[in-house]
């Protein structure tokens, strides 16, 4: 798809069931391929990072089906991966670079990782420094971009400090923990995403947490004989996700809409506290647990936003839901101010810069900083539908197709296909609830 053009509406109402989350379904893929047994994710992300994610554990040796967003996946054990004679392909998808990184460093074979352009200028010392520590023999381009020769092996436990926080990195070292002898230690700067630790405990590793510090027991090098198995799981759907939706429902005061089947796991909902003290009105319903996530529906009614500042420790806990925040500081009174958020310069795109860019072509006001942004309020009147250039990157193009709602005039958001990096179906969920 290239091209899709944006109308303004007046109202979101209706109800949206969000593709499954793609952090979990990733974690899920990835630990399913090293349990013993079959594993059956239902709900499973449409994502085309997701399907990355199979992709590479097919070419790994793991069985792999797919039918609708029911993945079942027959998993090789620990020791039971195979070497891939291709390089593995993460395409967009800096979470299976990543957390796959983790996962070969633990194997005897050789792996190459590679991605699309956008992931070969992401920054992968963040996991190369920590598993080289572990025992990992690892080259990358300029000794810190894929492609990725990965040579893993017998590894030893860390203690690890991160220096940033950083679930990606958190997550690598768990999963090359698995494969140390004795007991890996990570200790978060700041609280980033638990699937991980949750989709561990689940498949029957031995993990344990304390505050911002996690341990995990090495299970293939004979400590103790313990095994992941099979688990038949259900993928709540994605939280990052549903923001957009969220985010167009408070811009209109008639809108009435309910979002259901969310994942509501504590260490993602900090943008609902965001939108709740900025005068969202949002309510939780059916709220309930599955498999150590927390499941419920969202129903949310227009109101007028306050904007404000997002800075600190908040940032790595709403980092996905940046952009739309940004893109939302027009419609609101005081405008929206992001700081301490350099991190975003490396994402899929340098969001700090897309964002500055596309907001000006709607006619805002933006001072662009080295670590974030300051988008002016009380501009929403003024804004006008421009053409978006999202850099490939998925939640730039859809962060736009919602403010492109509020604003007047058509907004065409160019190359408008990046958005099924997450969420293949957005535009046509959009604009069957804009009205
Ligand atoms: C993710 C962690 C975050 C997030 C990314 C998904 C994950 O990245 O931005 O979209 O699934 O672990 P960092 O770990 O680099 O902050």
């Amino acid at each position: 798809m290239k091209r899709r053009t944006i109308h303004p509406a007046r109202q979101l109402t209706g109800g949206v069931e969000p593709p499954g989350d793609k952090s979990i379904s990733h974690r899920y893929a990835m630990i399913a391929a090293l349990a013993e047994g079959a594993s059956e994710l239902r709900h499973f992300a449409a994502a085309a990072d997701c399907h990355s994610t199979l992709e590479c554990m097919k070419a790994l040796g793991a069985e792999v089906k797919l039918d609708k967003d029911t993945v079942r996946i027959i998993g090789r054990g620990l020791r039971g991966l195979k070497g891939s004679r291709r390089a593995l392909d993460a395409g967009n998808s800096g979470t299976t670079m990543r957390l796959l990184a983790g996962i070969l460093a633990g194997q005897e074979f050789m792996s190459q990782l590679t991605g699309d352009s956008s992931l070969q200028n992401r920054p992968m010392n963040r996991v190369v420094g920590p598993l080289r520590q572990m025992g990992a023999d690892i080259r990358a381009r300029d000794d810190n971009f894929a492609p990725l020769e990965i040579r893993g092996g017998r590894l030893h436990a860390i203690d690890f400090k991160m220096p940033m926080a950083s679930a990606q990195v958190k997550s690598a070292v768990l999963l090359a923990g698995l494969f140390a002898e004795g007991e890996t230690i990570v200790t978060e700067p700041a609280r980033t995403r638990d699937h991980t630790e949750l989709a561990l405990e689940e498949f029957g590793a031995r993990i344990e947490k304390s505050g911002k510090t996690i341990r995990i027991q090495g299970l293939a090098a004979g400590n103790g004989g313990a095994k992941l198995h099979g688990r038949s799981l259900d993928v709540p759907g994605d939280l990052s996700s549903a923001v957009f939706f969220i985010a167009a429902a408070s811009l209109f005061p008639d809108s009435n809409l309910l979002i259901r089947n969310i994942g509501l796991n504590p260490t993602r909902t900090a943008i609902l506290d965001v939108f709740a003290s900025m005068g969202a009105s949002l309510q939780m319903l059916s709220v309930r647990s599955a498999h150590g996530e927390i499941v419920g529906d969202l129903a949310v009614k227009g109101a007028s936003l306050k904007g404000g500042v997002i800075e600190g420790e908040q940032i790595p806990l709403v980092i996905d839901e940046l952009p739309m925040l940004a893109a939302l500081g027009p419609y609101t009174e005081q405008g929206i101010e992001i700081r301490d958020a350099a991190e975003l310069r490396v994402k899929e795109s340098d969001r700090i810069a897309a964002l500055a860019e596309n907001l000006r072509r709607m006619g805002a006001t933006v001072e662009e900083r080295p670590d974030g942004l300051r988008v002016e309020g009380r501009q929403g009147g003024r804004l006008r539908g421009a053409e978006i250039e999202p850099h490939g990157d998925h939640r730039i193009a859809m962060a736009f197709a919602v403010a492109a709602l509020g604003a007047s005039g058509a907004t065409v958001i160019r190359d408008a296909g990046c958005a099924a990096v997450s969420y293949p179906t957005f535009y046509e969920d959009l604009e069957r609830l804009a009205e």
